[in-house]
């Protein structure tokens, strides 16, 4: 049996974790890793290194997506992929997506050194830009892989600077049409991805993996509030059009909204919000903000965005400001393929760990990847479900036994018939 030959170098990937985090813009614990930035571009050249020392033949897409492959006995069958994202929204912590870049390549290095020898060749993806920080858009990379966006992309997006995707992946060296991004639907018989759960059920459940079967449905709304400004003591409160007492309420309705839905797969954040002028004895005249809706039925997220574009218009009529909401993403959930479901249960099982099946709340490359590819996902607990915080965490046993289960589904995902 595989699992009691695979030896996973714990202590090499716990200082992998460490160098990783060694790269961020933010003082520890805080990690900040903005795609194109100076540590994303250092953390790539650092990866790439981690991959060529592992043996594996690295490319890179004009997107900045990287492979790293490990050729298999039958390189002309359809690979299979894992991988994830180590870009790291601001001030968060250094196990969202680097876990499943880093066990991706502990995986590997596992199965290498344990005389394993995939038929398929098994290729380790870093995806370009998962967070939506500089883009305003999730899932850049992985979203063209898989066609769900075009080179008209170059200039349409910007970050807050103004500055276009082609500015920016061109200074950081990734040349070439964007339109050559996306992959055939055949380049993968199977994408793996490994990632923290982001949530407590595993911690409170006392289980050591999740195995995800379905990913839920984010959508992004930007929301601009035009009011009138104004001096703070000079206009009487009657005569007002304050863009963000307006903001206000239109955040406490997204709130409702989702609330309303009677589940608890419905969430609506509002994340970002800027006020303009922004002085503190200036009326505000124009607030623009961010909101995240996510469920795991389309519909019924269909149905709060469409509640949302009604509060709008009646907070803007109660109040006569002007307001424009905009669709920056509504993307359909994804399913996890039952064949790579089963792998993982049995890699699990193999492993002797105690597992559950689960749906992921948050979204990953692996939402966009089930587009062109039979996918699926390792969870692994992090302590007290936080994410997204520099307290983010999750103990080395936690990361071994994932990286094994993820190993243990490669290998056998690797073997198996077909093109
Ligand atoms: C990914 O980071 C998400 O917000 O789900
Ligand atoms: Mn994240
Ligand atoms: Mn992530």
């Amino acid at each position: 049996m595989l699992s009691t030959q695979l030896h996973i170098d714990r202590d090499r990937l716990l200082a992998d974790i460490k160098t990783l985090a060694s790269f961020s813009d933010d003082t520890p614990p805080g990690i900040s890793r903005l795609v194109f930035a100076d540590a994303d571009q250092k953390s790539r050249v650092w990866l790439k290194s981690q991959c060529d020392a592992a043996g594996l033949s690295v490319r890179e897409d004009a997107v900045g997506n990287m492979f790293a492959r490990w050729m298999g006995t039958r390189p002309e069958l359809a690979a299979i992929g894992t991988g994830s994202h180590i870009d790291a929204i601001p001030h968060s912590g250094k196990f969202d997506g680097t876990v499943g870049v880093l066990g991706g390549l502990e995986a590997i290095r596992a199965l290498q050194q344990s005389g394993f020898e995939p038929q398929r060749s098994i290729e380790l993806l870093l995806f370009t830009a998962e967070e939506p920080t500089r883009f305003g858009l999730g899932c850049l990379g992985s979203r063209m892989l898989s066609g769900g966006l075009d080179s008209t992309a170059d200039a349409r997006l910007k970050d807050s600077e103004g500055t276009t995707l082609a500015q920016l992946r061109a200074a950081a060296g990734f040349s070439g049409s964007l339109d050559q991004v996306r992959l055939p639907g055949n380049y993968y018989a199977a994408f793996v991805e490994l990632h923290i759960e982001q949530g407590p059920q595993l911690e409170k459940e006392g289980l050591a993996v999740g195995v995800v079967t379905s990913i839920s449905a984010p959508a992004a709304l930007r929301i601009s509030v035009e009011g009138e400004g104004g001096h703070a003591g000079g206009v009487l409160m009657h005569d007002r059009k304050d863009a963000f007492c307006a903001a206000a309420e239109i955040v406490l309705a997204i709130e409702a909204s989702a609330l309303a839905t009677g589940s608890v797969d419905t969430c609506a954040t509002v994340g970002k919000c800027h006020v303009y002028p922004g002085a503190v004895n200036s009326i505000p005249c124009r607030v623009e903000m961010e909101a995240d809706i996510r469920d795991t039925d389309e519909q019924r997220r269909n149905q709060v965005l469409r509640k949302i574009e009604e509060a709008c218009t009646r907070v803007a009529a109660a109040r006569k400001v002007q307001v424009s909401v905009t669709l920056i993403n509504a993307d359909a959930p994804a399913t996890c393929s039952t064949r790579i479901v089963e792998a993982v249960v049995q890699a699990a099982a193999e492993n002797g760990l105690s597992y559950k099946k689960m749906v992921s709340r948050a979204y990953h490359d692996s939402l966009f990847m089930a587009r062109i590819a039979p996918v699926g996902m390792v969870f692994i607990p992090c302590r007290d479900g936080v994410s997204h915080r520099p307290d983010e965490y999750s103990a080395p046993q936690e990361i071994e036994n994932g990286v094994k289960v993820l190993a243990c589904a490669l290998a056998s995902l690797s073997q198996a018939a077909g093109d």
